[in-house]
């Protein structure tokens, strides 16, 4: 499993770059990045230097802690697939690259696309210390103009880029990802209504072409949410001290809500459930709401059921369980919602 926590060498990397630079000046200028994002805007806000930086230390790390988290997610479901080469469409400061080469050894190339200079730099400048990641190829250029003539990938990641682009250019954009994926194309939104309703056209959009669900769903079908519900995901990672200055938050960690999809040429072999939100423990049973190849299910596990409660225990938002483990045994016991 991929921990949360950005790698050592990345940690260093941005410690380094912090060097010398005014804690307040970059609290200001992330401040700005994140009041743009919160109004809509993209990474345009995104113009030097110490943009680049700023957003890093706001937001990679939880960037970060959710691509690391979705894959973990997908790895479970397909432990055998081994990539050996990245594509990482709108990589920013490489986040999602970190997180691919931090959870498959396998990879071997590293191609990265960003329409911003700043952070391309940044990127460039975090991974030149790195035995695996120096040897990046990353270009400069609009996602789609770049993926034109860039070879296919194992592995094809947006992470936290979709929602910065117009819906037809969604729409292009993912056809044209998926041309450019061998094994498997990895989508993580933030963890809104708007990051889901953008992963969930996606994922309709690829299945028409061909793709297979690995995770978060055990199916192909259409979502069984319905709104206001929507399907997604936290990600708890410790909070640096530099962050909590940069964010003036008390709490030693962040809460990163995200959605993802990962969707893949081959179908998978194995279709667990998915524990939708965090069980509830009562005195009297625990109660899970889960995504089924069947549609949605409220698993009640009674503790009078000694090993499924127990086992029920242990589940956390976000998990997969297999089908056999979300019954008690005793028919009446699991209810669809
Ligand atoms: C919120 S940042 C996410 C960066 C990184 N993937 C991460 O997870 O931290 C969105 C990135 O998408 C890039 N981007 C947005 N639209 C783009 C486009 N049309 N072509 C290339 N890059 C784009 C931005 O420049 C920015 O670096």
């Amino acid at each position: 499993m991929t921990a949360p926590d950005l790698p050592a060498e990345l940690k260093a990397a941005l410690d380094a770059r912090l060097q010398g630079l005014s804690r307040n000046a970059a609290a200001s200028r992330a401040a700005l990045i994140s009041k743009t994002y919160r109004d809509g805007g993209g990474s345009g806000a995104i113009a030097s230097e110490a943009d680049a930086l700023a957003y890093a230390l706001a937001r990679m790390p939880a960037t970060y802690a959710a691509v690391a988290a979705s894959l973990n997610a997908f790895r479970e479901i397909r432990p055998d697939f081994a990539p050996n080469s990245l594509l990482d469409v709108g990589a920013g400061p490489g986040t999602a690259t970190w997180a691919a080469a931090e959870t498959f050894s396998s990879l071997q190339t590293f191609n990265l696309v960003d329409a911003n200079r700043a952070l391309r730099a940044l990127a460039l400048d975090l991974s030149r210390g790195s035995a695996r990641l120096r040897e990046i190829n990353y270009r400069h250029g609009e996602a789609r103009a770049a993926l034109a003539d860039t070879g296919v990938a194992d592995l094809v990641v947006a992470s936290y880029m979709i929602g910065e682009i117009s819906d037809a250019e969604q729409t292009a954009l993912a056809d044209l990802m998926w041309t450019k994926t061998s094994g498997t194309l990895l989508i993580v939104e933030p963890g809104t209504p708007a990051g889901y309703r953008r992963i969930i056209a996606l994922r309709q959009q690829l299945i028409g072409s061909g793709a297979h669900i690995a995770a978060p769903c055990p199916h192909d079908g259409s979502c069984p949410l319905t709104a206001p519900d929507w399907c997604h995901f936290a990600q708890r990672l410790p909070r640096s001290r530099a962050h909590r200055q940069l964010k003036s938050a008390e709490l030693p960690y962040e809460d990163e809500k995200f959605s993802y999809v990962a969707l893949t040429r081959a179908p998978a072999a194995r279709h667990p459930a998915r524990v939708l939100a965090q069980p509830v423990v009562t005195k009297v049973e625990i109660s899970a709401k889960l995504c089924t190849p069947d549609g949605l299910a409220i698993a009640k596990m009674s503790r009078r059921a000694k090993e499924p409660y127990a086992r029920a225990r242990r589940w956390r938002w976000g998990d997969a369980v297999m089908a056999e483990q979300t019954t008690p045994g005793r028919p009446g016991e699991r209810r669809d919602p």
